[in-house]
């Protein structure tokens, strides 16, 4: 009887005693898959990703901020923090003032461009005493506030970015980030499928090809991550940035040709066109309702007034954003001029459209098994991140409890599981 007391005491305590043990949090990798349309896996064999339906989280789908663009959506991912907040409203750094335009590849080294009071979560983690790395992945080359993230990859241009091997390689060299370098949280980003999706458009061979060839990476990944014994330890959110749509072309459509209802040449002072499905202008002084109008009657086009801007797309509030913005109705190319657009496909067009919206997927020890979480806006991404690393939060716009439900509670699938095993055994103990 005092055996079988002690016994249970020990137990009692050994149960007590795990979640001191399990404040240590998990490590966390978040790779983001550049213009992974929501249903990219819908029509393409991919057994690892379906296998991870099984073994983990998946949302129907996730939807970008307002601006569906590589850097906006994903400073908004990585700040939780409306494109307003963050400031980093376009791939290309520009100046209104001075009419100076920098190209994507330019603003990925140019603190400038992103450091504008959001804190990055690579930032707040290393604060907090996390160590962290950013692989390629938009924001991390940049400092804030003078502070860098401790180690940082930038994509150099020119660089092929479809090679699986050195996909596979960049995925053995961030796991020993985790392994060699005992960080805590990674990003490692790919510019795939957007770079096919825009070459080729999205309904053709070569995007199911590179769905396929991702699908490969992510088993190539997992069994990594058993191979260099992080399966316990490592919690991995797989994501992307905004949708892809095909762009129509004639005959059966004619392009918007800005130039054909407004005189850019007179009325306009700065115009950011010719990228995509989202335009701003800034009109020459006094000639902002002249524009305004012009530019309404131009058809499968949404223009906007800086100060009308729908309240959910949360952009109004920043300096960067210009007078009139433009949107084009979905498949419509945007052209300033007569410019001859090769895009295929395209992005930039309105968050709700379902071809804008993108992808959720996460596994590992913090993540419910076989889960189908409701679709939800990217933004909520940011305090599950910080939730799964134990940080305190930068002040963000998102909301825990959309995202929070995906989570196995009291830290863990296995220590939940030794906690029902121990449980057993010292209820068998005590009736024995
Ligand atoms: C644009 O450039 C001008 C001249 O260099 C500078 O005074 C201004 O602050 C810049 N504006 C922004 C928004 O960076
Ligand atoms: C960030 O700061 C470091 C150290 O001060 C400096 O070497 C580096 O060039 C800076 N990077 C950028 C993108 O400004
Ligand atoms: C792909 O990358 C590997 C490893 O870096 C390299 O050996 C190979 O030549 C590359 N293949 C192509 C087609 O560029
Ligand atoms: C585009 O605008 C034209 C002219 O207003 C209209 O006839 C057509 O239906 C629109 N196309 C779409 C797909 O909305
Ligand atoms: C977003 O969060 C920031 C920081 O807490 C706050 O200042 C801002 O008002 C929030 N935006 C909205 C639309 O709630
Ligand atoms: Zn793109």
């Amino acid at each position: 009887m005092w055996l079988e007391l002690y016994l249970g005491v020990t137990l009692l305590l050994i149960v007590e005693c795990k979640p001191l043990t399990n404040g240590k949090h998990n490590k966390l990798l978040v790779i983001s898959f550049d213009g992974f349309r929501w249903d990219y896996d819908q029509d393409v064999d991919t057994p690892n990703m379906d296998k991870l339906v099984k073994d983990g989280v998946k949302a129907k789908y996730i939807t970008p901020p307002a601006i569906t663009m590589t850097s906006p959506s994903h400073f908004t991912t990585i700040t939780g923090r409306w494109i307003e907040d963050h400031g980093v409203v376009h791939n290309m750094m520009f100046n209104s003032t001075t009419h100076k335009k920098s190209s994507h590849r330019v603003t990925m080294k140019t603190s400038e461009w992103w450091d504008n009071g959001a804190l990055p979560l690579w930032i707040t983690a290393q604060n907090q005493g996390l160590k962290t790395g950013s692989f390629y992945f938009p924001g991390g080359g940049a400092n804030y506030s003078g502070q860098s993230v401790n180690r940082v990859l930038v994509e150099e241009p020119g660089q092929p970015n479809e090679n699986e091997t050195q996909w596979r390689e960049n995925i053995d060299t961030v796991l020993s980030w985790f392994t060699e370098d005992d960080m805590d949280f990674v990003t490692l980003y790919y510019g795939e499928p957007d770079r096919v999706g825009h070459a080729k458009g999205p309904d053709t061979p070569d995007r199911k090809n590179i769905i396929k060839q991702i699908d490969r990476t992510i088993g190539y990944l997992r069994e990594s991550i058993q191979r260099v014994g992080l399966s316990q330890r490592l919690n991995v959110i797989i994501t992307s940035d905004h949708g892809m749509t095909t762009i129509k072309k004639k005959p059966l459509v004619d392009e918007i040709v800005l130039s054909k209802y407004v005189n850019l040449f007179n009325l306009v002072y700065f115009e950011l066109l010719d990228y995509g499905g989202f335009g701003m202008i800034t009109p020459r002084k006094g000639k902002e309702q002249e524009v305004y109008e012009s530019l309404m009657k131009a058809p499968n086009l949404t223009v906007y007034k800086k100060e009308n801007l729908p309240e959910n797309f949360h952009l109004s509030k920043n300096d960067r954003i210009q007078p009139i913005i433009v949107i084009a109705d979905l498949g419509f190319n945007l052209n300033s001029r007569l410019i001859v657009y090769v895009n295929k496909g395209d992005h930039g067009f309105n968050m709700d459209e379902m071809d804008m919206k993108t992808i959720f997927r996460a596994f590992g020890p913090d993540f419910k098994n076989n889960y189908l979480s409701e679709a939800f806006d990217s933004i909520h991404i940011y305090p599950l991140m910080c939730k799964l690393l134990r940080i305190t939060p930068a002040p963000h716009n998102g909301s825990l409890s959309i995202t929070e439900g995906m989570l196995v509670q009291n830290g863990g699938k296995t220590n939940q599981m030794s906690i029902g095993v121990l449980a057993s055994i010292f209820v068998y103990i005590l009736f024995m």
